[in-house]
């Protein structure tokens, strides 16, 4: 039967997904959705649409127009309001939800892990005068902006729009590089500590592999309920 699928997307799985789908499926129309969050996305198959919906109703509505009959939700474990939004508009349309969440990563031998709920307690866990490698959207750095002692390396995909909300920081742009150029960036900048969120995959596993090579501890922020 032919589908016409919308794939959730922003990440490196929700890509291979639409791939596979495309190459196995050529009388189905794929569609990804993305936020919009990054200047240059990385290509994906299929029809793209980017933006957002405008809440629950808003997704709702397109799945009708669009007679999407399934909704693949593969976005990242920490993109919560989409995924909330998913399942009540797949709820609402009557449309068929599938979830593709990537598994956590799981704590090595040699590890040392700190594990916190929040970013608010991550910041409270950094220790005092670290230099940290703080692997977040920056979105998510206004806890941290009390932490005036600490210097702050920001890893960001896009150069920020605006100045980040941090008295002493550097911002090094790029993506997650393998674990042997990640422990370069830790090096170079004499970082001690991360900071960092539980995605899993192994897009951004790098840093995780570099801090147990060079004996550092990450702050490990855990996924949302
Ligand atoms: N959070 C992360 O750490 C992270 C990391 C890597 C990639 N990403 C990707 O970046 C995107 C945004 O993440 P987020 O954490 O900002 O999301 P979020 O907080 O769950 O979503 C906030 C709002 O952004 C819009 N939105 C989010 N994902 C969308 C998508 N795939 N297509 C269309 N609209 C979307 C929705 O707006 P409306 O309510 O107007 O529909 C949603 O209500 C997601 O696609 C995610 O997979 C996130």
């Amino acid at each position: 039967m032919t589908e016409t699928v919308l794939i959730l997307g922003g990440t490196r799985e929700a890509a291979t997904l639409a791939r596979r789908l495309v190459d196995a499926h050529p009388d189905w129309r794929v569609v990804t959705s993305l936020a919009g969050r990054t200047a240059e996305p990385a290509p994906v198959a299929g029809e793209i649409r980017t933006g957002g919906f405008g809440g629950i109703a808003g997704l709702a509505d397109f799945l009708r127009r669009e007679r999407i009959t399934r909704m693949i939700d593969a976005t990242h474990p920490y993109a919560r309001q989409i995924s909330a939004n998913a399942a009540e508009a797949a709820a609402l349309a009557g449309v068929k939800l599938d979830v593709h969440t990537r598994p956590p990563w799981d704590r090595q031998p040699g590890d040392d892990w700190r594990e916190v709920a929040s970013e608010a307690d991550a910041a409270a866990a950094i220790p005092p005068g670290a230099r940290v490698f703080l692997a977040l959207g920056s979105q998510h750095l206004a806890p941290f902006e009390a932490r005036r002692d600490v210097h702050f390396i920001v890893r960001m995909i896009d150069p920020p729009a605006s100045p980040l909300p941090l008295a002493s920081h550097t911002i090094v742009t790029g993506k997650p590089g393998p674990a042997a150029e990640e422990e370069r960036v830790l090096r170079d900048h004499a970082i001690t500590c991360i900071v960092c969120r539980n995605s899993g995959g192994d897009g951004a596993y790098g840093k995780i592999e570099a801090a147990r090579t060079i004996g550092i501890p990450v702050i490990m922020i855990a996924r949302p309920a």
